[in-house]
C-alpha cells in the first residue's frame, strides 16, 4: 500500500512539477536588421543555445528587421515588457535619458576593434551598463557589428565631397554633429526607412557597416562608397528587468551562459561578416568603393576629431578621457 501511494505521489509530482508540466517561458527578441548579419546571427545562436541549455522550458521568438517593432518603439515596447529582448545599437539610448552611450558614436575614438573590446570588457562597459537599471533595463552584453563607411549617390574623394548632402544618421547627437562638421546636413531616420528614402532620393547618403549596407541593399541605390572606417557601431543587449528578475534562478543561470556564448560567437564573427559583405558590395558592381590614401583618411580625421570637444558637455570630459586611458 505505502509503496502504491509513494509511486502514485511521484506520478503526481511529475505531472505538476512547472519544469516538466508548465508552458515555457516565451523571450520576444526584436531587432531592426536582417538575420544575415552580425547581429541577426547572434541572436539565432542566442535562440538555439538559450533552448538547448533550458532543455525547452524557455521558447525564444526572434523578429528580425523592425517586423515586430522599429527603433523609435523599441525601448518603450521593452520598458512596457510588451518585448523581452533587444539589441539597439548604443547610438539609440539617448531617448531614455543616458546621453553617455552616445560616446561610441565619436568619430575615431577606437582604432580598432582591440581597443574597444578594453572599454566593453571593463569597468567603462560594466559601469554604461549598470546605468540602465534606473530605466527598468538589464544590460546583458555588448554585441559588435563593426566600423562604418560614408555612402553615397555622388562620388566621395575626400571630406569636401560630403558638403550639402543629406546624409541619414542614426538618433544620435554626436552623429548629428559629425555630419555637421562635414559641412553635411543630418538627417535622423529609422533604419527600416533608410533604403527606400535612399532610392527615392529623399536623402543623398548614410553611413553604416558593410553588413548593414549589403544586408538592406543599400549598395544597389548607393553608387559610390568611401572605406573610412570613421566610427563604431555596435549593440547593447538589454531584457526589462522585471521580466529577468522573475526568472527562476536556474533558468536565468543557464539563460546568462546562452549569452555569454552568444556574444563571444558574435564578437567572433562581426569582423569577417564584414569583410564578406564588403566583398559581396565589390561583386555586385553597382559601386565604386574608394580606398582613401593616408592624406585623404587624415583630411577626413581633422575634419571630425573637434566633434570630441565639442560633444564633452552633452557626453561627460571625464568619461571621454577614460575611453581614452583604455584605448591609449
Ligand atoms: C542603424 O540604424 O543604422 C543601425 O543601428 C541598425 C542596426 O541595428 O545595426
Amino acid at each position: 500500500m505505502k509503496k502504491m501511494l509513494l509511486r502514485f505521489a511521484i506520478c503526481v509530482g511529475l505531472v505538476l512539477s512547472p519544469g516538466v508540466q508548465a508552458e515555457p517561458i516565451v523571450i520576444r527578441f526584436s531587432h531592426v536588421v536582417a538575420p544575415d548579419t552580425p547581429k541577426g546571427k547572434a541572436a539565432e545562436y542566442f535562440r538555439a543555445r538559450a533552448e538547448a541549455l533550458t532543455e525547452g522550458r524557455v521558447r525564444v521568438e526572434v523578429y528580425p528587421n523592425s517586423t515586430l517593432y522599429k527603433d523609435r518603439e523599441e525601448l518603450e515596447a521593452l520598458q512596457l515588457g510588451a518585448v523581452e529582448m533587444l539589441a539597439p545599437s548604443l547610438a539609440k539610448f539617448a531617448p531614455l535619458g543616458l546621453r553617455e552611450f552616445e560616446v561610441f558614436d565619436l568619430p575615431y575614438i577606437f582604432d580598432g576593434y582591440e581597443a574597444l573590446r578594453r572599454v566593453t570588457t571593463g569597468p567603462v562597459g560594466r559601469e554604461l551598463l549598470g546605468r540602465l537599471e534606473a530605466r527598468g533595463i538589464r544590460g546583458l552584453a555588448f554585441w559588435d557589428n563593426g566600423f562604418k563607411s560614408f555612402s553615397a549617390n555622388t562620388p566621395i574623394h575626400g571630406p569636401d565631397d560630403l558638403h550639402g548632402l543629406r546624409m541619414r544618421i542614426q538618433s544620435s547627437r554626436v552623429l548629428e554633429e559629425q555630419m555637421l562638421a562635414l559641412g553635411a546636413l543630418p538627417q535622423v531616420m529609422g533604419f527600416s526607412d533608410v533604403y527606400d528614402a535612399l532610392r527615392h532620393g529623399v536623402v543623398d547618403g548614410t553611413e553604416n557597416p558593410h553588413s548593414n549596407l549589403y544586408t538592406q541593399r543599400m549598395h544597389e541605390v548607393q553608387g559610390h562608397l568611401i572605406l573610412t572606417g570613421h566610427g563604431y557601431l555596435g549593440y547593447a543587449v538589454i531584457t526589462n528587468k522585471r521580466f529577468w528578475d522573475a526568472l527562476p534562478r536556474d533558468i536565468r543561470r543557464q539563460l546568462e551562459r546562452a549569452m555569454d556564448e552568444a556574444t563571444a560567437f558574435a564578437n567572433r564573427i562581426a569582423q569577417e561578416e564584414n569583410e564578406q559583405a564588403l566583398a559581396a558590395v565589390r561583386a555586385a558592381g553597382h559601386t565604386v568603393v574608394y580606398e582613401p590614401d593616408a592624406r585623404t583618411l587624415a583630411a577626413f580625421k581633422q575634419a571630425l576629431l573637434p566633434v570630441h570637444q565639442r560633444m564633452e558637455e552633452r557626453i561627460g570630459a571625464d568619461l571621454i578621457r577614460a575611453i581614452y586611458r583604455a584605448t591609449g
